[in-house]
């Protein structure tokens, strides 16, 4: 049942701000500002020397989200792989390591794989998953339920920001166990964590601005996403999202990797969306904006009222968005990010919910 919408996909996005409530829910205590250390079920984060993130397309970008927040937040190293890369390359895996896996369906074959390799290794391995009657969530020593409900749209939505708000909870208990942060610190965290959906359903408002972009972009050929920090993992799942639905080519990068080539793209027919939040590498991104701009690109930006004030390039498009932590962006930002892409596809009148050439889940490699 689609509800009110005409896709599954757009009804999915709009169920963002409940189903990221649960799972925040249900492994933060937002009352007692602290993290629920009973659904992370045993995991010993304070014996571990390295994680290893293994997953495919969109789960692989929530897991290089995560990357970022355990490395700053638990001083814990992070590999993070595509499982049809970890299966096959053979990499030594440390005795205190733990493997963590993140599907939606539980059934990618490659994802499912790389447990049984990491497994067949002698490491632990948990399972952030959507379907927990699914065979990797059966195979796992651990399973961390992503409360989205069914996800029935092949572009992967709720499911994508469910699993980030898994991932950030561990990655604070994961620092709060290894004594990186102190009680204040979880209670800050915790308390801008329980303010994402509030935030994303400001965000959602934005949707009528998002479709005017969107009729723009499904003219032309090509699109560039930039963003540093955890908005490159954004900027790179945006990308997939455009292709995916919209069959419109498009590329993420970090914003800081445009002068190593692709910045050889740029004209006026290629849009660039970049991803800038304000924040303290915020002035490098306005650097490779001006490099975009002093080239004849087209820019859309999404930021919030500071970074609109600290841009000054003209010729920008500007998505505002409220001012948060910096914590919680990726959660935040994903959802016009969405929309971008929804209402390309749209426009293009392609089969939103089941594109060409793409199945919900990928059982076979
Ligand atoms: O079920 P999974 O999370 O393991 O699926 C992984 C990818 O196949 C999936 O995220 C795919 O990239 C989506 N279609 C992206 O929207």
């Amino acid at each position: 049942d689609k509800g009110n919408h005409r896709h599954f996909m757009a009804k999915e996005i709009y169920e963002q701000p409940e189903v990221v409530g649960h799972t925040l829910g249900h492994y933060l205590d937002f009352a007692g500002g602290r993290c629920a250390p009973d659904a992370i079920g045993g995991i010993d984060f304070a014996s571990l020397d390295r994680l290893s993130i293994t997953a495919c397309g969109t789960a692989y970008y929530a897991g290089l989200v995560a990357k970022y927040w355990f490395e700053r937040f638990a001083r814990l190293p992070v590999d993070i792989d595509i499982a049809s890369e970890f299966r096959y390359r053979e990499q030594p895996l440390t005795p205190n390591g733990l493997s963590i896996v993140v599907s939606q369906s539980g059934e990618t074959a490659d994802t499912l794989a790389s447990l049984r390799y990491a497994k067949a290794e002698g490491q632990k391995v948990a399972a952030i998953v959507n379907v927990q009657e699914s065979t990797i969530a059966r195979e796992s020593d651990f399973v961390l339920p992503t409360l989205a409900g069914p996800e029935i749209g092949v572009a992967s939505t709720k499911a994508f920001s469910c699993q980030l708000s898994v991932l950030a909870s561990l990655a604070v208990a994961a620092g709060k166990a290894r004594g990186h942060l102190t009680d204040v610190d979880e209670e800050r965290l915790v308390r801008a964590l329980s303010e994402i959906p509030r935030l994303m359903s400001q965000a959602l408002r934005l949707e009528t601005q998002m479709e005017a972009l969107a009729r723009d972009l499904a003219k032309v050929q090509h699109i560039l996403y930039l963003g540093r920090g955890t908005s490159y993992p954004l900027a790179l799942e945006g990308a997939l999202k455009l292709k995916e639905i919209s069959y419109i080519h498009a590329e993420g990068y970090a914003a800081g990797e445009l002068k190593h080539g692709p910045i050889a793209l740029i004209d006026e027919n290629m849009p660039v969306v970049v991803i800038a939040p304000y924040d303290r590498i915020f002035d490098k991104t306005v650097s490779n904006m001006q490099e975009v701009a002093a080239r004849g690109g087209r820019i859309i930006l999404l930021t919030d009222p500071k970074g609109r004030d600290a841009a000054a390039i003209d010729a920008v498009e500007t998505v505002i968005l409220p001012e948060m932590p910096s914590t919680i962006t990726p959660l935040v930002y994903t959802i016009p990010i969405q929309l971008l892409a929804y209402h390309t596809a749209v426009f293009m009148g392609t089969d939103v919910d089941q594109p060409r050439n793409l199945a919900k889940s990928v059982t076979v490699e």
